[in-house]
């Protein structure tokens, strides 16, 4: 890692609020939903789903989590009304999980269900581990009442992800499996680049045996061809799986996977709480900053 970019990562955590901004501004299609819509309405018109996103996280209050459950029902609405090809992912802490965990449920409930009347599909997206097993408890019971309308995000560095995926295997499974973005002890998760690379591989295998359908969710050319060797070994249709990036990274890969004929959807996030996920992406890639600079310096 050069100097520039170690310096990035140590303090990102202390770099103003305007000037993440400046450099995340790639990664958040805007501040509100109607931006989300346009850049979505631009994937579908290049055979590309998204997944749509307001941002918002470790809230305090219940009435913050109201007001996002709203937004999110509104997101629904809009993706019905404007006919995308997309669904709507959301946090549990976004709906109170830290807070009253009941009421975190009924929220996330209310969303599932007014997907439910749209045929459309919520994605519960997962947090560190704090959340982990409240997270699955609501993924198995909301997937009970509403078959194929919710899926659950698991995350290739937890050692327990595989027996996660065993004890969900009693049901129709549907995952997004991720390498994991948080900051865990190494007594929860591995921290060898590697082992998170093999551990994908792992797992992604075990869901395909048990015949999850599967948003196979990063940039990491390593694992797309593995991902790739799987699907293939398993015979799966076009139909089984899908390819998962996040808006503003790596486009070029993103255009190899649609045109090798598979399907692919953007995570498009949205909002005006958009620092804590900026300083994440730019944490994960301080190389983002960088060409910021230059550009920003005309070298
Ligand atoms: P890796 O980090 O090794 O990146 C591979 C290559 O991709 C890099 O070399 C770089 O070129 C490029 N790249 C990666 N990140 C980049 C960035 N931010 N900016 C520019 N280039 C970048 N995590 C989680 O804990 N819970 C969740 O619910 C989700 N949800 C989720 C949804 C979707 C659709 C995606 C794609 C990812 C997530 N994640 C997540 C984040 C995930 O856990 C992981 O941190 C990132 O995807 C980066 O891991 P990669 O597999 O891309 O590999």
């Amino acid at each position: 890692m050069s100097l520039f970019n170690l310096l990035v990562s140590k303090t990102i955590m202390h770099i103003p609020g305007p000037m993440v901004g400046y450099f995340a501004r790639d990664y958040i299609a805007g501040e509100k939903l109607q931006d989300a819509v346009n850049v979505t309405r631009e994937f579908n018109s290049q055979g590309i789903m998204s997944t749509i996103d307001v941002l918002g996280e470790f809230i305090t209050t219940l009435d913050q989590a109201r007001g996002f459950k709203e937004q999110c029902l509104e997101i629904l609405h809009a993706i019905d009304r404007e006919k995308l090809d997309a669904n709507l992912s959301l946090k549990p802490t976004q709906m109170g999980l830290l807070l009253d965990k009941q009421q975190a449920f009924a929220n996330i409930r209310e969303i599932v269900a007014l997907a439910d009347r749209y045929q459309n599909f919520v994605r519960i997206d997962m947090e560190d581990i704090s959340c982990t097993d409240d997270t699955i408890d609501f993924y198995r019971r909301l997937r009970e009442e509403f078959p194929g309308r919710v899926g659950v995000v698991l995350q290739s560095y937890l050692r327990r992800t595989p027996a996660d995926i065993e004890s969900l295997s009693d049901q129709p499974m549907n995952f997004r499996l991720c390498k994991g973005i948080y900051n865990e002890p190494r007594s929860a998760a591995y921290k060898d680049p590697a082992v998170i690379n093999r551990s994908f591989v792992h797992c992604l295998d075990k869901m395909f045996q048990n015949k999850a359908y599967v948003g196979i969710a990063t940039h990491d050319e390593k694992l797309v061809f593995e991902a790739l060797r799987l699907i293939e070994n398993y015979g799966l249709k076009r139909e089984d799986y899908e390819f998962q990036m996040l808006l503003g990274v790596d486009e070029e890969l993103r255009r190899i996977i649609v045109d090798a004929g598979h399907r692919l959807r953007v995570y498009v996030p949205f909002g005006e709480s958009w620092l804590p996920y900026s300083r994440r992406r730019l944490k994960e890639n301080p190389m983002i900053a960088q060409h910021a600079l230059r550009q920003m310096l005309g070298l």
